[in-house]
């Protein structure tokens, strides 16, 4: 029987294990499946821990949530089509949940199956390698310390890629007094109340803290880009400044000229696409880019079809588009879609790839990975689900954020899956402390 490796049981890794059991429902015979994760229990970076630095076991920890994370998308962008939010909790709920919410959400369909029984918690896949033929993967059971290993002729790494942080250096951190943190360690804005804080980078990880930190009582917030400004009009005591120079005792200079006593450094500049597991000739090697290179329709591997990626683009679609990219590897894997010949692959790579470069702004990025999950979603049997929709449903949302960042969460958007409409919020983000799963659902009659 083909055997296949999932590696990472977070929604892309939850996404392969929901793709097989559709099929096997449908009566086709599947193959074996062992998922791997290195958390003690699944939904990925949603399973959020309190934990930074390093587990019980000695492993670097791998989440990145902290608490008060809202979705930062609207929920009806990044619906299953197989499985609506209607649905799961009964009735239509705000457009832009918490986290418990979300991760409530990613777990209701995969809890219905007996799905759980097919992933070792607490296991660290640490060596994958192909012999030719097929491969061989160790792993830790990190609970009782042994190694183990195994054959698979397949492999799913579904490992994310926001897990492992950049952490640049600049000149007088070794002396500052204050506090410096990469946002994969952040938890609780709540430790920065009265304080100043500075923020470095210009994405979503910048501009989500920096707005925690101001929303939770932050002194001031000072948000240093390096490139390009994210431009918002930012409510009084937040600023944008261009790119820190360095750090005198407790001050910040920046190169604008810009100084500000600062309390705390959150260095909110991205991470890196990390596999260690791997050997070079199956690792990918990529920035967080729309299209990483050498994968084909983003998810096979160039240079070995027998190995698939899931989620390692940059990301505007997520869950129906991990969604979309695990019925495709699903189809390779039990031979419904053949992969092309070499110089066919290698043209559709260069094809996206070279549209990709082109790409200036949030909109055309919207356009790109829309078009990219289409294509996807026509080569398998994945359910309906109104892309142009969720394309419009973006590109408002982009709009509402320049127009004002602090209320773009309380927009409503139409389902694309049922088409009701998210009601509002009984609470404004903007003043909504509370961030449970009981209070976000209790809206008035
Ligand atoms: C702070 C933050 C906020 C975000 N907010 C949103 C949002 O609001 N909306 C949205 O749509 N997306 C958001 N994202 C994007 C996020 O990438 C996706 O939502 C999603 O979590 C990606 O799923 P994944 O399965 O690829 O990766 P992950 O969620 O990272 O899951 C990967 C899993 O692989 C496991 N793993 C890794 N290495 C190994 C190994 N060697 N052996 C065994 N197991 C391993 C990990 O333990 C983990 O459980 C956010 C990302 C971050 C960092
Ligand atoms: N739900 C939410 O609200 C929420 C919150 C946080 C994060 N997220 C998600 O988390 C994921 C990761 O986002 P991310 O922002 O962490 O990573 P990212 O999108 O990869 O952005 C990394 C940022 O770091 C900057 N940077 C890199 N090196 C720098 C340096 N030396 N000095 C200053 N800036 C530097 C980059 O700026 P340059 O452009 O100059 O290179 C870029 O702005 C995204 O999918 C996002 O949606 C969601």
């Amino acid at each position: 029987m083909t055997k296949v490796a999932i590696i990472g049981a977070g929604p892309c890794g939850l996404s392969a294990l929901r793709s097989f059991e559709q099929a096997e429902k449908k009566g086709e015979k599947i193959p074996e499946i062992v998922c791997f994760d290195k958390q003690e229990d699944w939904g990925g970076l949603w399973n959020y821990s309190w934990r930074t630095g390093s587990d019980q076991y000695g492993d670097p920890v791998p989440n990145s949530m902290y608490r008060y994370l809202w979705s930062n998308g609207p929920k009806e962008c990044l619906e299953f089509a197989d499985y609506s939010f209607d649905e799961h909790f009964g009735k239509p709920i705000p457009s832009f949940p918490p986290r418990e919410v979300l991760y409530d959400y990613i777990l209701g369909r995969v809890k219905k199956g007996n799905l759980k029984d097919k992933v070792k918690f607490n296991t660290s896949v640490t060596n994958v390698s192909y012999n030719g033929k097929s491969f061989e993967i160790s792993y830790r059971d990190k609970v009782n310390n042994k190694i183990l290993k195994d054959i698979f002729d397949y492999v799913i790494v579904s490992t994310g890629h926001f897990s492992v942080p950049f952490i640049p250096e600049y000149p007088g951190m070794k002396s500052f007094p204050g506090r410096i943190m990469h946002s994969h360690d952040f938890r609780d804005a709540e430790e920065f109340r009265g304080k100043n804080v500075v923020v470095l980078g210009s994405s979503y990880s910048a501009e989500d803290v920096a707005l925690q930190c101001h929303k939770y009582g932050a002194k001031s917030v000072t948000i240093g880009y390096r490139h390009n400004p994210m431009g918002f009009k930012w409510p009084d005591g937040m600023k944008e400044v261009f790119h820190l120079d360095k750090l005198e005792g407790n001050k910040a200079i920046f190169k604008d000229g810009h100084v500000q006593e600062t309390d705390a450094v959150i260095l909110c500049t991205g991470y890196l696409h990390h596999f260690p597991f791997l050997t070079e000739d199956l690792k990918l090697k990529t920035g967080n880019r729309l299209y990483p290179p050498k994968l084909y329709k983003g998810v096979v591997w160039q240079d070995n079809h027998k190995l698939m990626y899931l989620g390692m683009q940059d990301q505007f679609h997520t869950f129906n588009m991990f969604d979309c990219q695990a019925w495709f590897a699903r189809d390779v894997i039990m031979g419904k879609i053949k992969v092309p010949n070499d110089s066919e692959i290698e043209k559709d790579i260069n094809k996206w790839v070279s549209l990709e470069e082109k790409l200036e702004n949030a909109d055309q990025m919207i356009d790109f990975q829309t078009e990219y999950t289409k294509e996807l979603h026509d080569l398998s049997d994945y359910p309906k689900i109104d892309f142009e929709l969720i394309r419009k449903t973006f590109k408002e949302w982009e709009h509402h954020k320049v127009e004002n960042i602090m209320t773009y969460r309380n927009k409503s958007f139409a389902s694309p899956v049922t088409g009701s409409v998210g009601p509002k919020h009984h609470t404004d983000w903007e003043i909504a402390m509370d961030d449970s799963l009981k209070t976000f659902l209790d809206q008035p009659k």
